[in-house]
This record gives structure tokens, sequence and C-alpha cells, in this order.
């Protein structure tokens, strides 16, 4: 995956991923990279501090990647209700759940100096409360946006974890 990407800072929020040559649809941009770490784990660590940040990518029912921790560009790229790139869990063939990975795709072409986003798909239980709009509101600026990064719970996808 040779690099067409950096970061620096974006309008909608803090750093954000940049192209730096044309992307087409279809391409594998990068692996979100991080320490791998159980649920039990980060819960641990970052539970409670709702914040409204995240660097912790869900990889399966097992793991989570947290980009805190040796994270790549990746963990900067920014969420989006009309996103130009889609996070997929490509499931290892040995089934061993340790050897998963999160590869960001383009879902169209991408020009050179576009920002890269992405749906985080953060799911929390219902119902979700106004504080927790509040803290998690999107500033993607699509004019479909919805004005919040979370969605109520389903179970399956790849999806960022709020907590
Ligand atoms: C993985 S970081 C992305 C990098 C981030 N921009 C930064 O500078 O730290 C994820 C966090 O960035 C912010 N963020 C990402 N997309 C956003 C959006 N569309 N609207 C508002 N904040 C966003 C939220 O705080 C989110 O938890
Ligand atoms: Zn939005």
């Amino acid at each position: 995956m040779p690099s067409k990407i950096i970061k620096r800072s974006s309008k909608i929020h803090g750093q954000g991923v940049f192209a730096t040559a044309p992307i087409k649809a279809g391409e594998d941009v990068v692996q979100y990279k991080g320490r791998l770490r159980t649920h039990a784990q980060v819960d641990d660590e970052y539970g409670g501090q709702d914040t409204g940040h995240t660097f912790l990518f869900i990889l399966n029912e097992t793991y989570v990647i947290d980009g805190n921790i040796g994270g790549n560009v990746a963990r900067w790229i920014n969420h989006g209700c009309a996103p130009n790139c889609k996070a997929f869990v490509i499931g290892h063939e040995s089934g061993d759940p340790a050897k998963d990975k999160v590869v960001i795709e383009a879902l169209r072409d991408i020009a050179e100096g576009e920002e890269l986003t992405y749906d985080y798909d953060i799911q929390i239980e219902a119902p979700i409360t106004a504080e927790e709009r509040r803290l998690w509101a999107c500033r993607c600026g699509a004019p479909n946006c919805s004005g919040t990064m979370l969605k109520p719970a389903r179970k399956s996808g790849a999806r960022n974890k709020a907590r």
C-alpha cells in the first residue's frame, strides 16, 4: 500500500488526513494500526472518560485496536456522514481474532487535496442522551450530516469505539 496520504490540520476537527495524489475507488488506502488490546483492557483504561474523542477501533468481539499506542496516520482520519472511504475488518484465514486487521478503502475516486473520511459507525445503547449528542457532535459539513457520530447499537460491522 504506497502512501498517498498526509496528516494536517482539518476544518472538520483538529488534525485530519488528506490525499497527496489521486486515489482510485476501491483502492486500499491505509491499514489502521495500534496496539491490540482486549475490550476489558481498554474499558479499564478509558472507560468513564466520555470526552467525545477516541483513537479506538473495534476489531472484533475479542480485540480493540488502540491507536493511542503505536498508532499510525490512519488514526487521524475524521468521521464523515458522506464519507469517501470505508473501514473494513479483514478476518484472518486462520480464524485467529488477533490476526484480523482493519483496512481503510476508498469508496469513490478521491482527488489530490481532499480530506479522507469514513463512517465511524460508533454504536451506543439507546437512549442516546443530550449530553452524549453534544460530546459526539458531528461537524463533517456534509449536506446530509446527521449532527452526531453516534448510532443506536446494532451487532455487526467495522466501527470505532466510543469509550
Ligand atoms: C480518531 S480521532 C481523529 C483525529 C482528530 N481530528 C484529532 O485531531 O485528534 C477521532 C476524534 O476526532 C474528532 N472527530 C472526528 N470526526 C469528527 C467529526 N466529523 N466531527 C467532529 N469531531 C470529529 C472526535 O473527537 C473523534 O472522537
Ligand atoms: Zn456529519
